[in-house]
């Protein structure tokens, strides 16, 4: 029995059997309509999520499977008090998959630890996204074609965007991956993270400017400052709009760059981006269904 709780989990080839699953999915989604019948995914979100808990419920249904759950702390017994390790052990009687979204750190881990089922983090805190990471893999492998010889702009809010710091360790196992990374100063990329690309002597720059890096990307990864993280609201209300991508600022951009966003977008790209031909934030999320899909079926050994 498998969970994922960090995308480092999952070796490269690992990865890469994923996306040529979901690659499969998508060509032939009949063949794949009943590997799930009779099998329930239990999402236990608490924490907001549009993206995330819809695409695993549909991913569950397209393979002919049910789901249960609840989508907020406050209808569930976590109101009551009930620890995580408890409910983790009453899920497993009701279900055969799980997954979790936490604001705490961490809080996947322990139900992994406490339940007889697998349990998939769907993002814990500030911390881990390992299945937004494989949506953004299998995005820029459909893309681009492949996941190596790449220069990939984080830009945004890189301190708290868990999504960044799981995208950022994937990648790091590849050859000739350039980061970029662009956030205010209080916006830095946390140092256990940094750590991953020192340690693996990997090229990276921090920069506070946008568009002086702009012509070298392949791939501008947006991302939106994480309100809920804030201490106060001050510093929030100060940061948000820190990077606004209208369509002059792609002016120097490569005709081929890939803008990506794990979304929700709140400011940070202006809507006349999403016509433009390199606006891949919307393929992302029907990806994550697909991506999804082939994940549960890893975890639950159906074939
Ligand atoms: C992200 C998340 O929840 O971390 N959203 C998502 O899952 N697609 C990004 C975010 O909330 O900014």
């Amino acid at each position: 029995m498998r969970s994922l709780i960090d995308i480092l989990e999952l070796d490269v080839t690992e990865i890469k059997e994923l996306i040529d699953k979901a690659n499969d999915i998508i060509a032939n989604p009949v063949k794949y309509s009943e590997k799930c019948r009779g099998k329930k995914l239990a999402t236990l979100f608490f924490e907001p999520s549009t993206r995330t808990r819809l695409s695993f419920e549909a991913a569950m249904y397209e393979l002919g499977g049910n789901v249960l759950g609840f989508s907020e702390a406050q209808s569930s017994s976590a109101a009551k008090g009930e620890s995580i390790a408890d409910t983790a052990k009453t899920t497993s009687c009701y279900a055969d998959i799980i997954a979790m979204r936490h604001p705490k750190e961490g809080a996947p881990l322990v139900a992994a630890m406490n339940a007889s089922i697998p349990v998939i983090n769907a993002g814990d805190g500030g911390h881990n996204h390992p299945t937004q990471t494989l949506t953004d893999l299998l995005t820029i492998f459909r893309e681009k074609g492949r996941l190596d010889n790449l220069t990939v702009g984080f830009c945004g809010d890189l301190k708290f965007g868990r999504t960044v710091h799981s995208l950022i360790n994937a990648l790091s196992r590849y050859e000739n991956i350039k980061f970029v990374l662009v956030s205010p100063e209080e916006l830095k990329l946390p140092s256990y993270v940094k750590e991953t690309l020192k340690k693996n002597n990997l090229e990276y720059v921090q920069t506070t400017d946008l568009d002086s890096v702009m012509p070298e990307l392949d791939i501008l990864y947006m991302t939106r400052v994480q309100r809920e993280r804030f201490f106060n609201e001050e510093d929030y209300l100060r940061l948000k709009d820190s990077y606004i991508l209208r369509p002059e600022r792609l002016n120097t951009a490569k005709a081929d760059l890939a803008i990506m966003h794990p979304l929700p977008r709140v400011n940070e790209i202006s809507v006349e981006i999403d016509s433009d031909p390199r606006a891949c934030y919307f393929k992302q999320v029907l990806n994550g269904k697909y991506i999804r899909m082939a994940l549960i079926l890893k975890l639950l050994e159906v074939e």
